[in-house]
């Protein structure tokens, strides 16, 4: 297959994970012949460092023209901390997402079983944990009119939907939860808010087309502590923008590290591939960002255009590099310093060595990649 890739690196550790995401992929194109182009392009910070712009235009065109995007992480600490700037890194991803009408935002959570000791939660609690959270990406809160008054001191958000926007995303929940454990949960606060309200009408009228799909409601203030108290019982969640975000930041300790978990955002036309973490700024040029969630990402990309074979061996080097503990610092306090490039090296090995059954495996491919 040949599949023409942009890549937006973006702000902070994100060139750093991309590159491995990158690295990756090429090595499945050549285990599995196929070709994969790929073209960079600048957004957030570095973006407006240059042109002023966190989405310049070419950026925009490029991924318009391209089969799929992989994206860093954007977002600088001279901005968060200035809530007078007039242009925000954010702005970059908030409008990509929407010029691309990339209204699905899927990130798998799941607890790893060489990873149960890293979680601050108990391992009784989370093994076994696998969820789908669906995140609508393109309305709500975020994208809702802002008003800030004259005097600077009342401001407000809009946050509003359409029956459109919420059943375009709950479809392709039930569709999801049909291949998976059959459930979903509608993660919403319909005691307070008159769009929640919208939401379960909505999703309860979607729900009846897929009778073999439990579905359930929560609200969010539970949901977030559910999430930590019984994630085993989640399967498919489907929520609006904002509460995904935050649910999706919670659900990540699960796993032991934000370092993991990936994402796709998807529309009618365009798909976009990219870590849930932010840009890490401490981390910058450090070399200890753990670049999983990025290569996940790229696995979610191949699984995208059904090379189940290929996202399914990237998966396969993940959880191989995991049962090695050959992992950046947030997973591995004991190792001296596994980099981030020392990961990808250790996963394009293993792609590119996928029938090595050595029982010598680990020093013969540390010692190809270098490691200790
Ligand atoms: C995410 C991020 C973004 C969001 C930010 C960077 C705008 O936190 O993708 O989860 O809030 O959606
Ligand atoms: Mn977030």
């Amino acid at each position: 297959m040949k599949l023409k890739i942009a890549t937006l690196p973006g702000d902070g550790i994100g060139p750093e994970v991309t590159n491995e995401a990158i690295k990756v992929l090429k090595a499945i194109a050549s285990e599995f012949d196929h070709t994969f182009i790929f073209e960079e392009a600048n957004v957030g910070a570095i973006a407006i460092d240059k042109t002023g712009n966190p989405l310049p235009d070419e950026t925009l065109e490029l991924c318009m023209t391209t089969d799929a995007i992989l994206f860093g992480s954007i977002g600088h600490p001279k901005y968060d901390n200035d809530p007078s700037a007039k242009v925000r890194p954010e702005q970059g991803l908030l409008k990509l997402r929407k010029s691309l009408g990339l209204f699905a935002n899927i990130r798998p959570v799941k607890a790893y079983k060489t990873l149960l000791d890293k979680s601050p939660l108990k391992k009784e609690i989370i093994s076994g944990t696998d969820i789908s959270i669906y995140r609508e990406l393109t309305g709500g809160i975020y994208f809702g009119e802002k008003q800030l008054s004259k005097d600077g001191n009342t401001a407000s958000d809009l946050c509003e939907y359409n029956r459109f926007e919420i059943e375009r995303i709950a479809h392709l929940a039930f569709k999801a939860a049909l291949n998976r454990k059959k459930k979903v949960t509608l993660v919403d606060k319909a005691n307070v808010l008159e769009s929640s309200r919208l939401w379960r009408k909505v999703v309860g009228e979607v729900a009846k087309e897929y009778s073999e799909v439990a579905l359930d409601f929560l609200f969010v203030d539970n949901a977030a502590m559910q999430m930590i108290l019984n994630p085993k019982q989640f399967d498919v969640i489907l929520t609006e923008n904002m509460f995904g975000d935050i649910i999706s930041d919670e659900a990540s300790v699960i796993g032991g590290s934000i370092g993991l978990l990936a994402s796709a955002s998807i529309g009618e036309k365009y798909a976009l591939f990219e870590p849930i973490h932010g840009s890490y700024p401490q981390a910058t040029g450090k070399s200890i960002a753990n670049p999983i969630a990025s290569i996940l990402s790229a696995a979610m990309l191949l699984d995208h255009f059904q090379l189940t074979k290929e996202a399914a061996l990237v998966r396969k080097a993940v959880d191989k590099s995991l049962k090695l503990q050959i992992t950046t610092p947030d997973l591995n306090s004991k190792t001296d310093m596994v980099t981030t490039s020392k990961v990808g090296d250790f996963i394009e090995d293993f792609i590119n060595n996928p029938n090595d059954t050595n029982v010598n495996f680990t020093n013969i491919h540390l010692g190809q990649s270098t490691i200790i």
